[in-house]
């Protein structure tokens, strides 16, 4: 039997490896439905599709070359540095395979070796159908006039009962012209009213955002009671995953209220066309006791900085002293078109200096809010500091001025202008915070 045994594995080894051809069907499929099929589908945010073997045999040389460059899947980040919890990367191996198809020309392979399609939840990367779906009353009208276009829009919603939530994924209706959203949750006083509350207005050029302003348009002070309470404040930006938070916190999603999308911002065309955007939430079982707050830093800079002048690169820093301990959950880096690399870390009060991000080769497109694998903790009198670098020059292929012109620095919102956001996701400081898991969550 010993013989027997060692004879099938002698005759296994003597099959030359060279007989194995790449095919679509035995190794490439595998790698696509994992890694960018989530995004290539249907429906998924990503141009085109790269389900069928049609679809991918289509673009195989395409798929070689942004796979071989790292351009895809996208991740901006240096993994070297500091890692996140679901970096989206392939293995040397992966990236291997593809290339391997590719030089044998593309064959399909047998079909009934073929893995399954994968199935996701249309127009959501939450790991499961969402509990809460609150969408735009109608579809908003984005003039075709070339202009950068801000708007401030409200779903007012009214439910059975209060929910605690901690995952949400904002979902743009029209990905291509969606720049930025930041959005709020609201509990509403019982006095105010949600039927013939107006749907949205345009911000003038250069209108500051006010919540002062921007509640009374809508009609959410009560006279009674004042202002409505702010649960929950997040952000959505290009390529974002959804928002999801550890078991015992998120945020209370009040029985009444109003989702107030704050500065919407659509980038200009040249054709009418309109969004429908939606957020979609997962309910937690665990009741949320631990609020998320929404940290942002801005450089303080002086009357001379307030330009980026063109031709040429210049640096900017933001230095926080952090006053109680947090468990930072996720971090985001922002800056505009002239934004070349941006670097966080922090300096703790013991002589520690901790690595948080770096994304070396800044790419307006892909914005994350990176999550950790577990929080950083940053314990009281912890210095956060970020260093952002500006080419303003005809080396950075997105400088949207040819020849560079000046462009002003932290004067607004506008993307025409350059700014630098340093935003954080944290939790105040419990005790073991930095044992907890921060892979899985939301399911
Ligand atoms: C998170 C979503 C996402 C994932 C995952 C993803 N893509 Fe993409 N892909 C996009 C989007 C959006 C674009 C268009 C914008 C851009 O080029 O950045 C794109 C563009 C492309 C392009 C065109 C590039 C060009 O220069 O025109 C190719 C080819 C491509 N992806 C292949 C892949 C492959 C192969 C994978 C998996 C290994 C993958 N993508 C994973 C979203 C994704």
């Amino acid at each position: 039997m010993k013989a027997l045994v060692h004879l099938v594995a002698a005759l296994m080894m003597a099959v030359p490896v060279a007989a194995q051809r790449t095919t679509f069907t035995e190794h490439v499929a595998p790698i696509l439905y994992t890694n960018c099929v989530p995004c290539h589908r249907h429906d998924g945010g990503a141009p085109f599709p790269l389900v069928t073997f049609k679809d991918a045999a289509k673009r195989a040389h395409m798929l070689k070359l942004v796979t071989e460059d790292r351009y895809m899947p996208p991740q901006r980040n240096d993994p070297a540095y500091r890692q996140f919890a679901h970096e989206r990367r392939l293995t040397d191996a992966q990236i291997a395979t593809i290339a391997r198809w590719v030089a044998d020309s593309m064959p399909e392979g047998p079909r009934h070796k073929a893995p399954r399609q994968p199935v996701f939840p249309t127009g959501t990367a939450l790991p499961r159908t969402p509990d809460v779906v609150l969408r735009m009353r109608s579809d908003v009208p984005i003039p075709g006039t070339n202009t950068q276009h801000y708007i401030c829009y409200a779903i007012p919603f009214e439910f059975d009962r209060e929910r605690s939530i901690n995952a949400i994924d904002y979902i743009p209706g029209n990905r291509l012209l969606s720049h930025h959203a930041s959005y709020q949750v609201l509990e509403v006083a019982p006095d105010v009213q949600l039927d013939s509350m107006p749907e949205y207005f345009v911000y003038a050029k250069e209108q500051p955002i006010d919540d002062d302003h921007d509640y009374r348009f809508f009609g959410l002070i009560s006279p009674v009671y004042g202002p409505p309470i702010e649960t929950f404040h997040g952000g959505w930006l290009p390529g974002m995953s959804p928002l999801m938070f550890p078991k015992g916190s998120g945020f209370r999603l009040p029985r009444r209220g109003v989702l107030l999308i704050r500065n919407l911002h659509y980038a200009p065309t040249t054709r009418d066309t309109t969004d429908r955007a939606s957020i979609a939430m997962l309910e937690s079982r665990t009741p949320a006791t631990r609020p998320i707050t929404f940290a942002a830093f801005k450089p303080i800079i002086t009357q001379d900085q307030t330009v980026i002048p063109a031709d040429s690169i210049v640096e900017h820093r933001i230095h926080v002293r952090i006053r109680d301990s947090i468990s930072v959950l996720t971090i985001n880096p922002h800056m505009h078109l002239l934004g070349a690399s941006f670097t966080v870390w922090a300096n703790t009060p013991s002589g520690d200096s901790i690595p948080m991000v770096h994304i070396p080769h800044w790419d307006f497109d892909w914005q994350e809010f990176y999550r950790y694998p577990k929080p950083v903790v940053l314990p009281a009198g912890t210095i956060l500091n970020a260093r952002a670098t500006f080419n303003n020059t005809n080396s950075n292929p997105r400088n949207p001025n040819v020849p560079p012109k000046d462009v002003a620095f932290e004067v607004g919102m506008d993307d025409s202008n350059e700014m630098m956001r340093l935003v954080l996701l944290v939790l105040a400081y419990q005790k073991g915070d930095e044992h907890l898991d921060l892979v899985r969550l939301g399911r």
